[in-house]
């Protein structure tokens, strides 16, 4: 029997006391990590265990009470009893939750009698902390990222932006820096730390104007609209414009807000637009945009209206010429008609009517009445004179709205007849006549051709 118990006192490790005790210490655990409650447990030499158990306080209606580890509603491998039936009463708790905090206690059964542990571990649970400093910034400033952990275990840990790590703690920030962090405990990277936004501002950039229609024609109706990429995101817009043609050479304020409306445009608002963006930062302005208005076409109708009033004219103008031209021949085949009269009433019948008779008529316009008749023979000077003493005695002035002067030439078939006297004659005789029945006046000269 002696030698029995000192086999056992050999085996058995550790400072066996042989009096009932469970030491064990609190702990503090990251939330999501696994943690050991360490524990030893004693008891007399001549008892043999025969179960362990751990258990947990809680309250239940306000009543404080002690439950069974194994009665706990809790997903498998959450409680794992780490130590062994001799002297370890170690339990191990898996991703440890912030329900798991508060006291635990060791219970265990020999062959004669049952011991629970005096003094509980107490489990408190905590959790890693992020802090960005400062944690909105403008381009360019320093950034520090902190990692607080509740429990005073030094751990090691990593940084994360969006699910990625990140190298530095300590950075100049850009604007690729903004984003979500969180810190983790190295190679147990489900305890981390809540995420944390940085925010990093920039004046407005990538501004741009966009028109809507493409094509801008006269009259139609165009929108710009800006647009800009910035942190905090633009909260107003200016518009400025430099017409093409205008002498101003600076651009000048011509609206404001996102959308600049031209409701109708023209060709004046043909120019160069630009859009300024601001937000608390600052403002900066887009690139100038060159607006063309385009001028409207025709369409097809008003190209058949234009070609219709085209033509309509075309045809007065020709029915007109050709009503003046059927007038005025009709006019001096009648002049024709009572010279020739006159020259058969005084006996020259006997000139040949396919002798050559040569008649120019001028037209002369109202304003030019004195121009001087064209005279293609001169021998005889008595139409000037009878013409002047016409003029003396009763021209009134309007008389000489159609003048018409004439000159003709007769080659007589006889050449014995005094034509000159005779011929001169009939045509006074004639301009007389003619000047008493019609209100045209011919005056004329006649070249004998042989
Ligand atoms: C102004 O906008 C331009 C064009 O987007 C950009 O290149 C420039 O960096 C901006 N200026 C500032 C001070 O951000
Ligand atoms: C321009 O915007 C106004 C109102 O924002 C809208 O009524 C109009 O139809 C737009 N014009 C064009 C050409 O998009
Ligand atoms: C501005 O435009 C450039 C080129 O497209 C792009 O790389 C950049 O991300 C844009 N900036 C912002 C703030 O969107
Ligand atoms: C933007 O354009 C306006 C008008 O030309 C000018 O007065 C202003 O100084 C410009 N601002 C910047 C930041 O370039």
């Amino acid at each position: 029997m002696e030698s029995l118990i000192l086999i056992i006192l050999i085996i058995i490790p550790g400072s066996w006391s042989g009096n009932w005790r469970v030491t064990s210490g609190d702990q503090c655990a990251l939330k999501g990590s696994s943690v050991v409650i360490k524990c030893e447990y004693d008891y007399p030499l001549d008892h043999m265990v025969t179960a362990v158990g751990w258990s947990k306080t809680l309250y239940v209606s306000g009543k404080r009470r002690r439950f069974l580890l194994s009665r706990l509603p809790s997903p498998p491998e959450h409680f794992v009893y780490v130590g062994d039936r001799w002297s370890d009463c170690s339990l191990q708790i898996n991703d440890v939750q912030h329900i798991d905090k508060g006291a635990y206690f060791f219970t265990f059964e020999t062959t004669l009698n049952t011991w629970t542990s005096k003094a509980s571990a107490r489990l408190s649970v905590r959790e890693l902390t992020t802090v960005v400093e400062p944690s909105t910034v403008t381009e360019g400033d320093n950034v520090r990222l902190t990692c607080v952990s509740g429990c005073p275990t030094p751990i090691n840990i990593v940084w994360f932006r969006d699910g990625q790590r990140v190298s530095n703690s300590v950075f100049q920030a850009g604007r690729e820096d903004a984003g979500s962090y969180y810190c983790a405990a190295l190679g147990q990277e489900t305890v981390r730390s809540a995420s944390v936004a940085l925010n990093v501002q920039y004046l407005p950039e990538n501004i741009s104007i966009s028109m809507d229609p493409p094509h801008v024609v006269e009259g139609s109706s165009v929108n710009l609209t800006c647009s800009s990429a910035a942190n905090p995101a633009a909260h107003s817009y200016t518009w400025y414009s430099q017409g093409i043609a205008s002498s101003v050479s600076s651009m000048l304020q011509v609206g404001s807000g996102q959308v600049l409306s031209l409701p109708s445009v023209d060709a004046s608002h043909t120019g160069l637009y630009l859009c300024q963006a601001a937000n608390q930062l600052g403002e900066n302005n887009s690139t100038e945009v060159l607006l063309v208005i385009k001028r409207k076409n025709p369409d097809g109708l008003s190209l058949l209206i234009l070609a219709g009033i085209g033509l309509s004219v075309l045809v007065t103008l020709v029915l007109t010429l050709l009503l003046f031209w059927l007038k005025q021949r009709t006019r001096a085949e009648n002049k024709q008609a009572v010279y020739d009269s006159r020259l058969s009433g005084r006996g020259l019948s006997s000139l040949d009517p396919s002798d050559s008779v040569n008649a120019n008529i001028y037209m002369l316009p109202p304003s030019t009445p004195s121009s001087p008749p064209p005279v293609t023979a001169t021998q005889d000077s008595a139409p000037h004179s009878q013409r002047k003493s016409h003029h003396e005695h009763d021209d009134p002035p309007a008389y000489e709205d159609e003048v018409t002067y004439s000159t003709v030439t007769i080659t007589p078939r006889n050449p014995s007849l005094p034509h000159h006297m005779n011929n001169s004659r009939v045509l006074r005789d004639s301009w007389s006549k003619a000047g008493e029945n019609d209100d045209s006046v011919i005056y004329a000269s006649v070249a004998k051709s042989s």
